[in-house]
């Protein structure tokens, strides 16, 4: 049977783990070549795509810098010519920390690559993105925007950013045929959220779900893959949240 992403060419950033990781395993196992961006060496997700028949290759890249994005928006093209996809996803989490002692600094590095990263790569890809018959970006947005979780204003504040970007630029391509949309993850065990987070603070928002089941990467590689596909032409601007239903809008 065809795979529904045969031939589409996807680049995703922060793929070496986490919620990146599944979404370039289920990206290529429905048929894109895919190439992952990470400030950390990812080879060992291309290569375990790879065994699988999958296409992949892992580019070194600081997703804040622009030299560094340029660099492999250069390799990519030169690979294959043009992007259908690209999942914005690089972050840093956060644990909890009262508004009034966060610094400067500490609030413009959320900022940077939560948001302005997603930007820049973005930017960068556009010449290329242009060049598919069936664009599409996805961010990956968090829930915590209408949680409002105290004690993570910089990190609620960056990923909010990421939701206006969504609806304006899907506003901006949309005559050029790109749908642009935002997943919204509430909280799933990845690398990032096991430093902040231990098993109870999971099990805690697992409980408060209308189905009481963990969400993993693989739900959330799910929604993207669906998101990339001609069945998801016309959904464009969205927030979409996979959560179990913990958090009803
Ligand atoms: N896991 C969750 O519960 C959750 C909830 C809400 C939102 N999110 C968002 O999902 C995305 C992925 O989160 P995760 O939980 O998989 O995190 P993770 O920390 O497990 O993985 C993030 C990946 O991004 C990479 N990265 C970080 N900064 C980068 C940079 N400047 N340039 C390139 N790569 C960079 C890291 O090296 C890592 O491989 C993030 O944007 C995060 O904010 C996650």
């Amino acid at each position: 049977m065809a795979e529904r992403l045969n031939g589409r060419v996807a680049v995703i950033s922060g793929a070496a783990a986490g919620l990146g990781k599944a979404a370039a395993i289920r990206l290529a196992k429905e048929g894109a070549a895919v190439e992952i961006l990470d400030l950390k060496d990812a080879s060992a997700v291309a290569e375990e795509i790879q065994a699988a028949g999958g296409q992949a290759h892992s580019i070194l890249c600081d997703c804040t810098d622009e030299e560094q994005i340029a660099r492999a928006a250069k390799e990519i093209e030169a690979r294959h010519g043009r992007v259908d996809i690209l999942v914005n996803n690089a972050g840093i989490l956060t644990g909890r920390k009262p508004w009034h002692t966060l610094t400067k600094e500490e609030v413009n590095r959320y900022v940077q690559v939560n948001y302005i990263g997603y930007f820049l790569v973005t930017k960068a890809m556009y010449p290329l993105i242009k060049k598919s018959s069936a664009p599409r970006v996805i961010m990956v947005a968090s829930r915590t925007y209408f949680l409002a979780n105290p004690g993570q204003m910089s990190y609620v504040a960056s990923k909010g950013a990421v939701m206006g970007m969504t609806r304006v630029l899907a506003k901006e391509m949309g005559d050029e045929g790109i749908t642009v949309n935002a997943v919204m993850p509430g909280m799933v065990a990845t690398p990032g959220t096991m430093e902040h987070s231990q098993e109870e603070a999971f099990n805690r928002v697992m409980n408060n779900q209308a189905i009481k089941r963990r969400v993993t990467p693989e739900h959330f590689a799910g929604l993207i893959a669906f998101l990339a596909s001609d069945d998801a032409e016309l959904i464009t601007g969205q927030m979409i949240i996979c959560d179990g239903g913990g958090y009803l809008h």
